[in-house]
């Protein structure tokens, strides 16, 4: 049998000793900012942000050591002990022994389940954790059943340590932090609310109380405390032994001060009887708030069992629902699986990338990319918020085409960077569009693409090259015109200065600069001469793209012309021997961006549409035959790849040199996906990434070829051992991305292989070692880490549900597609699925009873609701947005029939 199992269709799993497994944690969060981490043995953590840490932070790499941190223990009358989480000395020693305790996790989206039974009483117990949706608190639900025939005597104790301040107080100032805490007993339990929050820069008065209360299932409050660490553990004790429950320690009472000490969330209940095979249940609050009175509202609510009970339901239902896609295949662990990678974005949005054990990088918050990546899920699953938050986040942009890259809380709050580390990652313009076109797409509105927003503004301008001395706070993070007033655009001029002056940046081999990094961050150290080949075929896509949202506008809207600042008339001059000419190119650059170094005229020039997206569109194709000249290595007649990059010497990156092979796979992605690459050259591409980069048992297709050198010319990358991390791990992001651009070019075949080795290695437990969903990588050894918490979860989504379900937009229309093989429809030969579309829900039926792949069938027939639907001549059946909207407002049934 698997060691972790499906339990329902819901994506709840059950995995058995999982305490026996390293560094697996789980995450649980709450709307409006508690976001915590838990361990088999209930170890991690939970904060609101870098500053705001109730327990101690942790990283996967003390996650085994991490005992400051949840507990609850059971004491009998013959002295006795147990701990609920399997987190005492003792109980540590009978692992890996016949005498090891059985004990499982099991968890859904958000809730997360412990069972144990003691090896040295007669008990069983369970503690279910979850983080109700709209409170910073975490519960847990602690429940002992006697196992034997005869009353047990029970003292039962919460033990919480409450770290209480900033993560950068780990080490720095740990000791001296403590002592601003103040520390005091209520009737509930302890609350800690320290005089400050410690920073050199400028302490600042803190208001947040954190604290751990406790309730029996009888609302019955502690008998005693243990508030700080000292009291708890005693002289010599530890956290997986402390003398407080060992020795049978009094505690003080309710209403005890206690300052300047290491804060404990501990307490004992009175002494009970449990009968035989009965259960008494506990509740544990723990959370953070900056009002007394409201720490009382909690403890109110939850205090009582029923509520906790109907809250847990509430959390199930409320996630589950937010995941509003569904997928049945022939495959139900498949379908399992796509449950966790669709509830991934949601997890990235409340996490962001520092928040988990394995935290990637920054102090909170989400970078520009993954802002922008995960609009993409959320359109399929919740489109209504999304049109705003796009509008919003344009307000980054700044008028030299760069952005910011600090995001502050709430939609469109960007933050000026001072700390004068300019990084410009040359990727940043290309996901806005992305994003933008799949709204439109899915919705029809591409009246957003008139919608005016300002710019961003800081002491940054020039592309990150120059300060602007004239710029200070009291200017604020808003660009100004001449006489002072906030300037604004259209989203359609943002994005046009976005891509233009990309488009004359460029290095010696006329290719767009790779600057700070690209997508990869770890190609950090070519920031001179670095070029990146892979990202200048995803402009050349994207300016294609982008000019056919232009007759898009026009043809929908009867818009012939639009208004764009004065300034970027330079950039648009329509002149192709420029293309080639790269010193004319950083002439126009540096005269567009001199322009707008402070302030900007704010005057207009009106321009045809027509002429805009021609404009485009020769840039484009000048750009894709240039990519085909001058960056195909042909290996020989079977194999050849793209160039992916030039380092800082000026040396491409891809193709044999050093007597060895070197391939990287975002070369190929992009030239594929943005149609640079012919028919030709993907077939011999897919050979030479199956004959170079794949490796079936850890993932599928690795990120490059070990380039056996420590390439100081190029990035960090290639000081990571190989195989880990962006030195050719199975980066699922890059290898998501290779198979939605093998699809979009009807590759499916080749696609799905992509996608189906990454889930197949994820469910492979006894390998990959997580909880299922999509992780950042797979390790050289298969392990996945960095789990939850990667972009590649909204393309993984995406790709599915576009590309292989082929469910998508079209200006408003919704068009069917699929792009579906024979293995992926079930006994009944159906693959079925269940998506929002114009705010409604459709489920979708493929009939394939004659089991063919893409490419061998046609769509026969289409009905939705019993009504036939329309099929085009390239065989696409359609609903167009008028019909849509006529339909009601609920769910609809639509079966698809391929022959
Ligand atoms: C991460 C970062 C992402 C970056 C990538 C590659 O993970 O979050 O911004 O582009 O590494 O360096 P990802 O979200 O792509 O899995």
């Amino acid at each position: 049998m698997k060691p972790l199992t499906f339990t329902n269709n819901k994506g709840d799993f059950k995995l058995s000793q999982a305490e026996n497994i390293s560094s697996l944690y789980f995450p649980l969060a709450s709307e409006i900012g508690l976001k915590s981490a838990v361990t088999p043995n209930l170890g991690g953590d939970a904060k609101i942000n870098q500053d705001t840490f109730l327990l101690e932070p942790v990283s996967v790499d003390n996650l085994h050591n991490n005992r400051s941190t949840r507990n609850f223990w059971v004491r009998d009358n013959n002295g006795n002990v147990f701990s609920v989480t399997g987190a005492s000395a003792q109980q540590e020693a009978l692992r890996f022994s016949n005498k090891e305790e059985e004990n499982s996790v099991e968890a859904g989206f958000m809730w997360h389940k412990i069972e144990r039974t003691a090896a040295n009483m007669p008990l069983k117990s369970t503690i279910t954790s979850f983080v109700p949706r709209d409170e910073n608190v975490e519960i847990m639900l602690v429940t002992l059943e006697n196992l034997s025939d005869t009353d047990q005597k029970l003292t039962a104790y919460g033990a919480v340590p409450i770290f209480g301040r900033s993560a950068d107080n780990i080490r720095d100032h740990r000791n001296v932090t403590s002592m601003l805490h103040r520390i005091k007993t209520t009737d509930e339990g302890v609350l800690v609310c320290p005089t400050m929050s410690f920073d050199e820069r400028g302490h600042q008065l803190n208001h947040q109380i954190y604290y751990i209360l406790g309730f029996d299932d009888k609302e019955k409050t502690p008998k005693t405390f243990y508030p700080t660490v000292e009291t708890f553990i005693g002289e010599g004790g530890t956290f997986t032994h402390p003398a407080a429950v060992y020795k049978d320690i009094e505690g003080v009472t309710a209403d005890t001060h206690i300052n300047g000490r290491e804060a404990m969330g501990a307490f004992k209940f009175e002494t009970f009887t449990l009968a035989a095979s009965q259960s008494k249940t506990f509740i544990l609050l723990m959370g953070i708030n900056d009002k007394e009175k409201a720490i009382q509202t909690v403890a109110e609510k939850y205090k009582n069992l029923a509520t906790v009970e109907k809250a847990l339901q509430e959390t199930k239902d409320y996630w589950q629902e937010k995941v509003g896609v569904d997928f049945k295949t022939g495959d139900s662990d498949f379908d399992s699986y796509m449950k966790w990678v669709c509830f991934q974005p949601f997890l990235r949005r409340l996490f962001g990338c520092s928040f988990l054990p394995h935290h990637d990088y920054g102090r909170g918050g989400r970078g520009w990319r993954d802002l922008w990546q995960d609009c993409l899920s959320l359109l399929l699953m919740e489109p209504k918020t999304v049109g705003d938050m796009i509008i919003n986040n344009y307000k980054g942009v700044r008028l030299d085409g760069t952005n910011a890259t600090i995001i502050g809380d709430g939609d469109g709050n960007f933050i000026a960077d001072r700390n004068g580390i300019t990084r410009v990652w040359m990727d940043h313009a290309l996901w806005p569009l992305m994003t933008t076109k799949l709204y439109i797409d899915q919705t029809g509105d591409v009246d957003i693409l008139t919608k005016e927003v300002s710019y961003f503004k800081d002491p940054h301008v020039k592309r990150g090259t120059e300060i602007d001395q004239d710029w200070n706070d009291n200017y604020g993070n808003e660009q100004r015109t001449s006489d002072n007033s906030v300037y604004t655009g259209s989203i359609l001029e943002h994005l046009l200065i976005q891509h233009l002056t990309g488009f004359y940046e460029v290095g010696d081999h006329n290719i767009y600069r790779l600057r700070g990094a690209d997508w990869n961050d770890a190609l950090d150290m070519a920031n001179d001469n670095g070029e990146s080949v892979a990202f200048t075929a995803a402009y050349s896509g994207n300016l294609m793209d982008l000019a056919s949202l232009i007759r898009l506008l026009e043809s929908q809207t009867g818009t012939d012309s639009v208004e764009i600042l004065e300034e970027i008339g330079l950039l648009l001059k329509n002149d192709s021997d420029i293309f080639d000419n790269i010193k004319r190119k950083h002439q126009i650059l540096e005269a567009y961006t001199n322009q707008c170094r402070h302030n900007v005229t704010g005057r207009k020039i009106r321009i045809p549409l027509s002429e805009l997206a021609l404009n485009l569109i020769q840039k484009a194709a000048w750009l894709r035959q240039h990519l085909q000249k001058q960056e195909w290595l042909d290996f020989d007649e079977h194999e050849g790849c793209y160039n992916s990059y030039y380092d800082n010497s000026g040396k491409p990156t891809d193709g044999y040199y050093n007597d060895r092979m070197h391939m990287m796979l975002t070369g190929q992605v992009f030239p594929i996906m943005n149609f640079v690459a012919t028919d030709e050259q993907i077939r011999k591409i897919t050979a030479s990434a199956d004959h170079y980069l794949y490796r079936q048992e850890i993932g599928g297709y690795r990120l490059n070829t070990d380039f056996k050198e420590i390439k100081t010319d190029l990035g960090r990358m290639f000081g990571f051992a190989y195989g880990e991390k962006e030195n050719g791990a199975v980066f699922s992001h890059m290898t998501v991305m290779y198979a939605n651009a093998l699809y979009r070019r009807g590759f499916a075949k080749e696609g799905w292989k992509a996608l189906k080795t990454l889930a197949d290695t994820a469910l492979n437990f006894e390998t990959s070692r997580i909880y299922p969903g999509i992780p950042e990588y797979f390790r050289a050894d298969g392990r996945g880490v960095y789990h939850y918490l990667t972009g590649a979860a909204s393309w993984y989504m995406l790709t599915m549900v576009t590309e292989a379900f082929g469910v998508h937009g079209k200006a408003g229309d919704l068009v069917l597609y699929p792009k579906l093989l024979a293995e992926q429809f079930d006994d009944k030969r159906r693959a079925s699925i269940t998506v929002q579309f114009a705010d409604k829900t459709f489920h979708i039926h493929y009939d394939n009873p004659n089991q063919k792949d893409f490419g061998k069938y046609i769509i026969k027939k289409a009905v939705c609701d019993n009504q036939e639907i329309d099929i085009t001549d390239d065989a696409f059946a359609f609903i167009t947005k008028d019909k849509l909207t006529e339909l009601s407002d609920d769910t609809h049934e639509i079966i698809i029939t391929l022959a």
